[in-house]
């Protein structure tokens, strides 16, 4: 039997209704706006489409945005200047720095990474978050991997004592996901490039998670009957054809549940940076 489609727009229509409830809430009690600034270095043009997204998705939620555009050759100085004048704004409870950095300051991505403040680290980035996942406090979470987790508790896929496995290991999406799986009480592994007999793990998943970024890199061998298979991959392999690190049209066949790309948990990391805007407005203003 052919698998049950986890379609992203369902579910973010569902968490960006929440955030959106949440905004107008806060805004009744304090009569402050959550407010969210996108900074922007260079002229990638795949974050560009990224920010004008987020920047809408401010508008329709009633969340204030501010998108800081800078030149591709920003110095770190100028850049860390400007993360802390955010981070001084009362109008700004939430500051994100569009990923990746041009090359010459890349290689300082944890130190800007590090000059946000974790309250207003809607990333999720920041050590001091990073280590409040860990460790179970209340944390930013990283919108991907957090998207996930609520698709999941939201479609009724059970976590608990479930074997899940994550194939990719980054700070983005691979390790926090790790965290929050073991939360629910999975037991989870991580597979990455150096992982021998890679298949034979992921065919002990009732949950596996692709994240590596490589196109159709998971074939329907890989996959337990059943399983539900997450597809975080955005692979661009023509101007117009986009596709996931899953083989859809073979996985789905053996698979429960499953992600389609796109359309699928790439729509849920807009609505989890609103929902981590609001969170942060929140924990700012009255908690
Ligand atoms: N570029 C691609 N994904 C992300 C993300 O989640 N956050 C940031 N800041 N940049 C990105």
């Amino acid at each position: 039997m052919a698998a049950r489609i986890l379609e992203g727009r369902e579910f973010a229509a569902r968490f960006r209704a929440d955030a959106k409830e949440r905004a107008a809430a806060l805004r009744e009690k304090t009569g402050v706006t959550p407010g969210l600034a996108v900074i922007i270095v260079g002229a990638d043009p795949a974050s560009k489409v990224y920010v004008r997204n987020k920047n809408k998705a401010c508008a329709e939620l009633g969340i204030y945005s501010e998108v800081i555009e800078m030149p591709g050759n920003t110095t770190k100085e100028a850049l860390l200047a400007q993360i802390d004048a955010l981070n001084a704004s009362k109008k700004i409870h939430g500051i994100l720095v569009q990923l990746p950095l041009p090359a010459a300051i890349a290689k300082d991505g944890h130190e800007i990474v590090n000059r946000i403040s974790p309250a207003k680290d809607v990333d999720g980035f920041h050590p001091v978050n990073v280590g409040r996942l860990v460790t179970g406090e209340e944390a930013l979470v990283p919108c991907t991997p957090h998207g996930c987790l609520r698709m999941l508790e939201l479609a009724g896929i059970e976590m608990d004592g479930k074997r899940a496995v994550i194939i990719g290991r980054s700070n983005i999406v691979g390790k926090p996901m790790l965290h929050l799986l073991l939360a629910r009480h999975a037991t989870v592994t991580i597979c990455h490039s150096h992982t021998k007999d890679l298949a034979a793990v992921t065919r002990e998943a009732d949950i596996l998670v692709a994240a590596i970024g490589r196109p159709h890199f998971v074939t329907a061998d890989m996959v337990k009957k059943g399983a539900t298979v997450i597809d975080v991959g955005i692979n661009r392999i023509a101007p117009k054809k986009l596709v996931g690190d899953v083989d859809f049209a073979h996985v789905k066949e053996v698979a429960g549940a499953i992600t389609p790309v796109p359309g699928g948990v790439g729509l849920l990391t807009v609505a989890m940076l609103m929902e981590n805007v609001v969170q942060a407005a929140e924990r700012q203003l009255i908690k």
